[in-house]
């Protein structure tokens, strides 16, 4: 069997230089958490609490002021498609088409195995409920389709830790809830990491094995929650109301609405 992967957090502090004037904004201070195969770690704390900054660390975009990030005991040194990052606008090549789209970055990280992603490509592109459409361009695709489009995208490299920005966030409601389920089956499936940042704290519960709740200025953790709550989870259960006033009154307490 192969060894679980294991994402590590530790003392992490980000710091960044204010243009102008000599002062900083401490974005993330003193951040630890550890992250296992099979963990859906939703994070979730108003605007402006280091939400982004930490998904941009773990994928390797920039790097911490201070404290380590280590996937699998290695400090992180850069991307990698071993950490697959989806932002909440979708990135797509929109001279490209659909599959094009899919099969490019497959095709920049790894020529020798194309033919095995042939068939990885086919099942995704079903999955997706995007074979039919195939040819066309992104300009062509709804919202949802064109954010299933970047996951499948990224899924493709099978990264150990999915990463995702606010992915639903410039979705209609009955698409993101839709889009919610397909995330849960994708997470089960490959049973690796997934982190994911969002406003909602209904989408965090439904989704999350664990949910970080932060605080801002300096960005920090108040919260690391383990949500046992069972799956398939039903968004109007007492057990899920009862969790949301909690998450509700934590973040109420975290921050000043000044
Ligand atoms: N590249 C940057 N340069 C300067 N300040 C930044 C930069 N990125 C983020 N920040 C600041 O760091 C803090 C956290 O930002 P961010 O991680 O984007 O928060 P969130 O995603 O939770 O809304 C904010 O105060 C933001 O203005
Ligand atoms: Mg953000």
């Amino acid at each position: 069997m192969m060894p679980a992967n294991i994402l590590e957090l530790n003392h992490v502090h980000k710091s960044f230089a204010r243009t102008e004037t000599e002062n900083v904004t401490q974005a993330l201070s003193d951040i630890n958490f550890t992250v296992r195969d099979g963990e859906f770690l939703s994070i979730v704390g108003p605007s402006g609490c280091g939400k982004s900054t930490i998904m941009r660390l773990i994928a390797g975009l920039i790097f911490p002021t201070a404290g380590t990030i280590k996937l699998n005991g290695e400090v992180i040194q850069g991307t990698n498609p071993e950490r697959g990052m989806v932002f909440q606008k979708p990135t797509l090549f929109p001279w490209l088409t659909v599959e094009q789209n899919l099969t490019f970055s497959a095709r920049m990280m790894n020529t020798a195995k194309r033919s095995e992603y042939k068939s990885e490509v086919e099942r995704l592109l079903e999955m997706a409920g995007l074979a039919e459409f195939r040819h066309d361009f992104p300009h062509q695709l709804s919202g949802g389709m064109a954010q299933r489009l970047a996951l499948i995208r990224t899924m493709i490299n099978q990264p150990k830790v999915f990463l995702l920005d606010e992915p639903l966030g410039a979705l209609d409601a009955f698409t993101r809830m839709n889009m919610q389920d397909e995330l849960l089956r994708l997470w089960q499936r490959s049973g690796h990491i997934v982190l994911m940042v969002t406003h909602d704290i209904d989408e965090a519960l439904y989704l999350g094995t664990r949910v970080l709740v932060m605080a801002p200025r300096p960005g920090r953790i108040r919260a690391d929650l383990v949500n046992d709550m069972s799956y398939p989870r039903s968004r109007t259960s007492d057990e899920f109301l009862h969790w949301r006033k909690r998450v509700l009154e934590m973040l109420d307490f975290g921050h000043n609405f000044n």
